[in-house]
């Protein structure tokens, strides 16, 4: 089995350069070369010259080289699980799911980048014929987050190269030796090194306003906060960029009086403690219907309490560490807050200076929607539980959010679940599910949680430009 230190050998570095630390304890666990401007403006450059001929293999030679790549992924998951958790902390077990989830976005943009289809439209004229052709939009860049260090790369390079555009990545200053681990395993499988760069930077903001500005990145795909998202759209309208953009959340997980409750609490375990609650579509507030408050929480607390909290490659860990002690602080912020405000801990504890980067699984009830802990992302393992009274009061407090990205639905009513389907204001909802996350469905938000769709047969259209054609003198 090949170790992560072999897969990142080139990459190495003795002195100097990025350093990345294990969240849990501050530990090195290695130095990378630090990209910035300049070496980005070459990489762009190198990506502009090589793209063309990328653009014109057959589908099908792309579609194999990516195909090959997944394979590759597929027989280093070991290796690159326990680089995901090294460098963002999450449990081991999370990591092995997230390399199969990685893995099967390669494997879907594979089969997609044979199935990219012109059109011949009706022609309104005699002797003249109508054509969509479908085109790669060119170079294109990814700037990607530490809470999916290996998936949300896949998700972006998956669709750009089989469309047949170039993609550089700037993966999150934390984690980007899950991300060089993958560029070697895309060059290995074939993907030109111009085309497809991984350019790890402690510059995160140069490196944007680099990738904004070029006239030859044509479209732009980011994944993390909203606030940062707005920066990049003012940014890239100076050169009218494209942009996919998958922001921040505030999912609803609403239980009501007729849910399966064992369910509710297994899909709320599953949506809100996964990666110790550091993911976009957790939940973020929990809206319980009165007549079930009692047993999902009784229930929900019972399960909470009975976590590990631990070091991520510690066998038994389900609570690994958050990134860093500012998100640490930011979560001990919002619940302290909250209990000040008249929540009371229904599980778990406040945080203490001695857990360090780690913050207990909490369960947090009598929490009100005016609460900042209802109204900012909470981004860790806290469960903020609003008792609501009827299926209007449920509805309203759930869109009153800029954000729209999930939601969760906990009921056994078909007609109230249309009726949420129709009502609630997010891009994905799961209905009696906690994990709705697959490369099939798309994935993406609306309000200020995004732009554009990723993974499905949709994500790939985000990579390509239509043109019409005219065809003239066509007459029999
Ligand atoms: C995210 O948190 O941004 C991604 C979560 C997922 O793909 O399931």
């Amino acid at each position: 089995m090949t170790c992560w230190k072999d897969l990142l050998s080139p990459y190495l570095m003795g002195t100097g350069g990025l350093a990345v630390r294990d969240p849990a304890n501050g530990e090195l666990v290695a130095a990378v070369a630090d990209h910035g401007p300049r070496e980005v403006e070459a990489a762009i450059a190198a990506a502009e010259a090589a793209q063309p001929e990328w653009a014109e293999r057959p589908a099908k030679a792309r579609a194999a080289i990516l195909r090959d790549w997944h394979d590759l992924i597929l027989a280093h998951a070991e290796a690159l699980a326990q680089l995901a958790t090294l460098e963002s902390g999450k449990p081991l077990a999370e990591s092995r799911g997230e390399v199969g989830y990685a893995a099967s976005f390669i494997e879907w943009f594979a089969e997609q980048a044979k199935r990219v289809n012109g059109e011949i439209l009706p022609s309104p004229w005699p002797g003249k014929r109508v054509l969509v052709h479908k085109q790669p939009v060119g170079v294109t860049a990814a700037i990607t987050p530490w809470n999916f260090p290996l998936a949300m790369i896949t998700r972006k390079a998956g669709p750009a190269l089989g469309a047949g555009c170039a993609m550089l990545v700037k993966p999150a200053e934390a984690t980007p030796l899950s991300a060089l681990a993958l560029e070697r395993l895309a060059h290995r499988a074939g993907v030109p090194e111009a085309v497809f760069r991984v350019l790890p930077s402690s510059a995160a903001a140069a490196v944007g306003s680099v990738l904004c500005a070029s006239p030859v990145i044509r479209k732009l795909s980011f994944t993390g906060s909203t606030a940062v998202g707005k920066v990049l759209m003012q940014q890239a309208a100076a050169t009218v960029t494209r942009l996919s953009l998958e922001l921040g959340g505030s999912a609803p997980f609403i239980v009501f009086e007729d849910a399966d409750i064992d369910a509710a609490v297994a899909g709320a375990l599953a949506s809100k403690y996964r990666n110790a609650g550091q993911t976009c579509v957790c939940a973020n507030r929990f809206l319980v219907h009165h007549a079930a408050e009692r047993a999902f929480v009784d229930r929900l607390a019972a399960a909470v309490n009975a976590m590990t909290m631990g070091h991520g490659l510690a066998p038994g860990t389900q609570i690994g560490p958050l990134i860093d002690r500012r998100a640490v602080e930011n979560v001990h912020a919002l619940v302290a807050d909250a209990l000040a405000a008249g929540a009371t801990l229904a599980a778990g504890r406040e945080w203490q200076a001695d857990d360090g980067s780690f913050h207990p699984p909490v369960v947090l009830t009598g929490v009100t929607p005016h609460m900042r802990i209802a109204r900012e992302e909470i981004f860790g393992p806290v469960a903020a539980i609003i008792r609501f009274a009827d299926e209007a009061e449920a509805v309203a407090i759930a869109n009153d959010t800029p954000y729209g990205l999930a939601a969760y639905v906990y009921t056994r009513d078909p007609a109230r679940t249309w009726r949420l389907m129709d009502r609630l204001e997010c891009g994905m909802i799961g209905f009696n599910e906690g994990i709705i996350s697959t490369e099939i469905a798309p994935f993406g938000g609306i309000k200020e949680s995004g732009l554009g769709r990723e993974g499905s047969h949709h994500g790939i259209e985000e990579y390509l430009e239509m043109k019409y054609c005219l065809l003239g003198g066509m007459e029999r």
